[in-house]
């Protein structure tokens, strides 16, 4: 196969962590032939998509995992999959990304589906599943942000609809000289809505992540917070340990997973807090690579093998 993946620049790429990497490793070491580009290095010439693409060879090499050969113009209906890996903002310039992608459409395979990533926000996605989620409110009301706190029991988390890795991720509480200070700052001062979540104490014991392929999980892992940190992602410090699927991560998934296959969302990874679904990560899902060394298992191989079959 050639396959290309279509991220952030090799420089900002860590090879005992990321899970792009692991996968470009993986597939490169089945064979497959690798290319990386940029979303700038897309371009539709009328109405056929290509891009300027270097064929990348990856190796578990700290300063220089992945090379990149010369350059070459590709026209994209002649690769047999994309990996949309860039991480997050969903700027305009993503939003055109998955726009360009659209001409692929019944040519070549896109992971994710560029429709599904223009239609999922990480954060409102969960929406869809209001009795998988803890109480939710997105609003950019002041008074109403105050009045959910206290409905909640005094205590609550406050997020941005854009946020990923943590960032910006605050806690509410009830009585606090700064209540209004940090709803004032996550909301832009009423410009722009926030979600606000019920707080759950449970996350002290870990978020676990599942990662799902074609509606099925492949993989857990938890991340335990700092004991002085409200975010347990790892990129804020929060450490990996082993997961198993409980009752309640069965649950959600039975009813997730139908919804992820219909918008073409093959890739993704779940939160989970306390049994109760806060998010669903689908623009570049992570954690492959600490969930292969805790479980002792090739899960990036899962992924390319799937990829493969979904070919033949
Ligand atoms: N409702 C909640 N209660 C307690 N902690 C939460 C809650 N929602 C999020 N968190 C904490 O914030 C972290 C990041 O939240 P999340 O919604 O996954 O956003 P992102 O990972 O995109 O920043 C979680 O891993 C968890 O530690
Ligand atoms: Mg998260």
């Amino acid at each position: 196969m050639r396959l290309l993946f279509v991220m952030d620049p090799p420089a900002a790429i860590k090879f005992d962590s990321d899970t792009s990497f692991a996968l470009m490793l993986e597939a490169e070491s089945q064979g497959h032939r690798v290319d990386h580009c940029l979303p700038s290095d897309l371009f539709l010439v009328g109405g056929v998509l290509h891009a300027h693409v270097r064929r990348a060879h990856m190796s578990r090499d700290p300063i220089d995992p992945i090379a990149l050969a010369q350059g070459e113009d590709v026209n994209l209906e002649s690769i047999d999959a994309v990996l949309v890996r860039t991480d997050p903002p969903f700027d305009s310039s993503y939003l055109w990304t998955t726009l360009m992608l659209e001409r692929l459409r019944g040519k070549t395979l896109v992971v994710n589906d560029p429709r599904g990533l223009r239609e999922a926000n990480e954060k409102l996605y969960a929406c869809h599943f209001p009795e998988l989620m803890p109480e939710t409110l997105v609003s950019a009301h002041r008074e109403r942000i105050k009045n959910f706190v206290k409905q909640v029991g005094g205590r609550a988390v406050i997020k941005p609809i854009d946020g990923a890795g943590g960032e910006g991720v605050m806690a509410l509480t009830q009585g606090d000289p700064n209540l209004r200070a940090i709803i004032d700052a996550e909301t832009r001062n009423g410009q722009r809505v926030a979600m606000v979540q019920r707080f759950l104490p449970e996350y002290e014991r870990g978020d676990k992540r599942i990662l799902v392929l074609d509606g099925e999980p492949i993989g857990a892992l938890l991340r335990v917070p700092k004991s002085d940190d409200i975010a347990s992602n790892l990129r804020m410090g929060g450490t990996a340990h082993p997961a198993e699927l409980d009752g309640d991560d069965r649950r959600i998934l039975e009813q997730v997973a139908p919804r992820l296959k219909q918008d073409g969302l093959h890739f993704v990874g779940l939160d989970v807090i306390g049994g109760f679904l806060t998010e669903v990560n689908v623009t570049s899902p992570t954690g492959i690579q600490q969930i292969s060394r805790l479980n002792r298992e090739n899960v990036s191989a899962r992924v390319i093998d799937w990829i493969k079959a979904k070919l033949s």
